[in-house]
């Protein structure tokens, strides 16, 4: 078959170099994106004389028509044909005839398949950043029910301080409210068209950058069209950002898989997100966010993969950077996937309150509280937190918990001890008595969900 660039050949491209360099197996993502781009690049020819306007609108009809065809998978792609951009152009041809290969005037693909990735980028920004809402619409509604459902705080995966539950969870609404920021800047810089670089240097012809960025909704062009063609740090941004997100989606799926152990009992995810054992009957696995938990290693794989294929690349274009594409496309499809999964699963889980209560009131996390009380009464706090270490130590050894200690116990180990200890120990004044800003009291938590519904709203 002739190549788009066949003339300066005079041998057949060898078999195996044809599958090493078509891209077309994966790139024929951006079908849609090459097809937009080149709709607004041949008006921008038409409107500055470049070609006709007959000429330019025969080839956005043609256009248009292959689109069509493409969505109707009326057109089959070939790998002689390289990549979804010199797939595009033949389909034009073929549907229009010789005037179709007035398209490329003024452009290179260096130009192109950057543009196009430009506007995948774009959309799936978008896309991602509702989805990231809708998760964090699945975790407000979930913490509104929970305000008073206490579970032990850790540290070090020892019981640290008892919480709201609600305040727990509100801590995954900020990570994500902090990775949606992270997104929306990155827009700024996905938001600059490359189109019109050609391929390094510019072009020949009176285009209009400016016009073809208006047509495509960009807010800027590149000024130096060396940079344009190279640059791929809009992606770097994209998969960084995604691998801090994966990162945070995966710590939540370890602590839900955690919760609904059998060990802990705190939680039940929904038997629709869940799968048995092929062995053994009994059996509920959080295969969800075990594999949620598990993606991660792909995204950052991907981050790893393009930042070792663009270290070290002269300016300006390099086939190197065809390899630029399938770990966007599997972030963007794995992110989309895990957050789809995040927002349901997460509103459907079971919450074992009395559990989680239970848990709560069977340890020794009101010991702080001790602690701040013979503060309140005039001791140092270091010398507080000495006794209260004896205290504890004292209640392990008699096997009670503290809320179990007798006065005439406590005040074996201070005189400043009165009856009014034991409110101040129950788990709900233990959680309540943190008031201060951001702390997990319930009237803090309650204006820090108000804070979240505030902040989704806008
Ligand atoms: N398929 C190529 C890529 O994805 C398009 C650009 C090819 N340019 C070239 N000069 N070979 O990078």
């Amino acid at each position: 078959m002739s190549k788009l660039w066949g003339g300066r050949f005079t041998k057949e491209t060898n078999k195996l170099v044809e599958e090493l360099t078509a891209s077309i197996s994966f790139d024929q993502k951006l079908a849609k994106e090459d097809i937009q781009g080149s709709l607004a690049h041949v008006k921008m020819l038409g409107e500055q004389g470049i070609i006709s306007t007959e000429d330019a609108e025969t080839i956005a009809d043609g256009l248009q028509k292959v689109g069509k065809k493409l969505e109707n998978s009326e057109l089959e792609y070939s790998v002689a044909n390289e990549d979804i951009h010199m797939n595009i152009e033949k389909f034009l041809i073929d549907e229009i005839g010789p005037v179709g290969g007035k398209l490329h005037t003024g452009r290179s693909r260096n130009d192109q398949v950057a543009t196009d990735m430009h506007l995948y980028l774009k959309n799936h920004t978008e896309e991602i950043i509702t989805l990231v809402e809708s998760v964090q619409g699945a975790i407000l509604e979930q913490a509104e029910k929970n305000v008073d459902t206490l579970i032990p705080g850790y540290t070090h995966l020892q019981r640290a301080q008892p919480v709201s539950f609600a305040h727990h969870l509100m801590a995954y609404f900020w990570m994500l409210e902090r990775d949606k920021g992270r997104l929306v800047d990155s827009l700024e810089r996905v938001n600059w068209l490359p189109l019109g670089a050609g391929a390094l240097a510019g072009t020949t012809f009176p285009i209009n950058r400016e016009r073809t960025a208006e047509l495509l909704g960009f807010e800027h062009v590149y000024p130096n069209s060396m940079d344009a063609v190279s640059d791929r740090d809009f992606i770097l941004e994209f998969l960084s950002t995604a691998s801090i997100m994966m990162m945070h989606i995966s710590r939540l799926s370890e602590e839900l898989v955690i919760w609904s152990s059998q060990e802990f009992q705190f939680i039940e995810l929904d038997d629709s997100f869940c799968t048995g054992s092929s062995i053994m009957p009994q059996k509920k696995n959080p295969d969800v966010p075990e594999l949620l938990r598990a993606k991660t290693g792909r995204v950052y794989g991907n981050l790893m993969g393009l930042l070792t294929v663009l270290k070290g690349l002269p300016l300006a274009y390099n086939k190197d950077m065809q390899e630029d594409k399938e770990g966007m496309f599997d972030t963007v499809e794995t992110i989309e996937g895990s957050l789809k999964l995040l927002a349901p699963m997460m509103e459907t889980m079971v919450v074992n309150h009395d559990k989680m209560r239970e848990a709560t009131s069977q340890d020794y996390s009101n010991a702080t509280d001790i602690a701040d009380y013979l503060v309140t009464k005039g001791l140092p706090f270091r010398d507080a937190h000495e006794v209260i270490g004896k205290i504890v130590l004292h209640a392990i050894d008699q096997k009670k918990f503290l809320l179990d200690l007798k006065l005439e116990e406590y005040k074996e180990f201070s005189t400043l001890f009165e009856e009014d200890i034991y409110s101040v120990l129950t788990p709900d004044n233990v959680v309540a008595a943190r008031d201060s800003y951001g702390g997990t009291g319930q009237k803090q938590v309650l204006k820090q969900i108000e804070l979240g519904k505030e902040t989704l709203k806008k």
